[in-house]
């Protein structure tokens, strides 16, 4: 079976992933305060850029963590400031590896690299990887409302990839200060070897992902959100397809937004006669995955009154 949920040890990292808007951020918000409400030092880690979760918890948050609530925090990183965060650290290092000449060109294209796909992802990954080593220690819990895709995981976390690409890199750069090295030998400069920033940097990164990897393995879940709709089926399939190879568990699929089996009309009838038909096809196609079904409320879920509501439903609804 495809990456079952069974860890040895506790569960500590939840991922919720999946199309936009269909529930992620409100699902993993219930799921922490009920983490929380268990007795579970939790940490929500936000990536929407519409604050919702400050809206929804009723709290001011930032870019650190900030308390939401009893044994509840909760942060909201803006990532396309980390993206320029995460493009200027490598640009730090490479003024220190270049000639001032090619400054400029570098720039341009640094400049380039912020706004590039992949690289949002990639700073997003490099800060969660950062996040993880609070817990255990300050958290009990961290629960990641915005997963990154799973073509970005997979670039991350598989290590064949990532390891030859850090390898390559380093060789890259050993084979530059040997030639440095030599060329000072001849020049008479006796400079004390000193370790290579850049070569020190890259290494950190390279064993913060080798360690992260490792705990996305042992220690989190992966749970997709999606409607009882076609698009997000499809979606779902493509998640569970790329994250097979990536030893990250997919715990219950949230299955949001029912529609209650009222056929108070010609419509409604309809509508949930379609829905039906999807969940009878997502709890056959997923049946090695286990399944939250989430009702749709009358009222969208706004603050914390509703979404107390919502983790309570949850506690009933989950099989965990
Ligand atoms: N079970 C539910 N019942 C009623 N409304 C819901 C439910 N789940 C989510 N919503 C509403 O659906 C909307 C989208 O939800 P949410 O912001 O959590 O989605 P998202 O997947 O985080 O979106 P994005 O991809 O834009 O970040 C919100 O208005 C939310 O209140
Ligand atoms: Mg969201």
């Amino acid at each position: 079976m495809a990456n079952e949920h069974h860890h040895d040890g506790p569960t500590r990292f939840y991922l919720f992933g999946g199309k936009g808007g269909v529930g992620k951020t409100t699902l993993a918000a219930a799921h922490a305060l009920r983490l929380a409400g268990e007795g579970h030092r939790t940490l929500l880690v936000s990536t929407d850029p519409a604050h919702s979760v400050s809206d929804l918890l009723e709290t001011r948050l930032g870019d650190q963590p900030t308390a939401a609530g009893e044994r509840l925090w909760a942060m909201e990183i803006d990532p396309e400031a980390d993206a320029r965060a995460y493009v200027e650290g490598i640009r730090e290092d490479a003024e220190a590896a270049v000639s001032k000449a090619v400054l400029p060109a570098l720039d341009r294209h640094l400049k380039l690299a912020v706004q590039a796909p992949g690289t949002a992802e990639s700073a997003l990954f490099d800060r969660f990887t950062r996040i993880m080593t609070w817990c255990p220690g300050d958290y009990d819990r961290i629960v990641f409302d915005t997963a990154p895709s799973g073509h970005t995981l997979r670039l991350l976390t598989l290590p064949s990839m990532l390891g030859a690409w850090v390898e390559g890199l380093q060789a890259q750069r050993a084979k530059v200060n040997k030639l440095q090295g030599m060329w000072r030998t001849m020049a008479g400069v006796s400079e004390p070897e000193r370790e290579d920033r850049v070569l020190v940097r890259l290494r950190q990164r390279a064993e913060r992902f080798a360690e992260a990897r490792r705990r996305l393995h042992a220690e989190a879940v992966f749970h997709p959100v999606l409607l009882a709709e076609r698009l997000p089926i499809e979606e779902t399939a493509r998640v569970i397809e790329q994250l097979r190879d990536t030893q990250i568990p997919i715990g219950a699929l949230y299955v949001n937004r029912l529609w209650p089996e009222d056929p108070a009309s010609a419509f409604v009838t309809e509508r949930v006669a379609q829905q039906n038909e999807y969940l009878a096809e997502i709890r056959d196609r997923f049946a090695a995955f286990e399944r939250v079904e989430v009702a749709q409320s009358a009222r969208d879920i706004v603050g914390r009154h509703q979404l107390v509501d919502l983790a309570a439903r949850l506690g009933d609804a989950a099989p965990d």
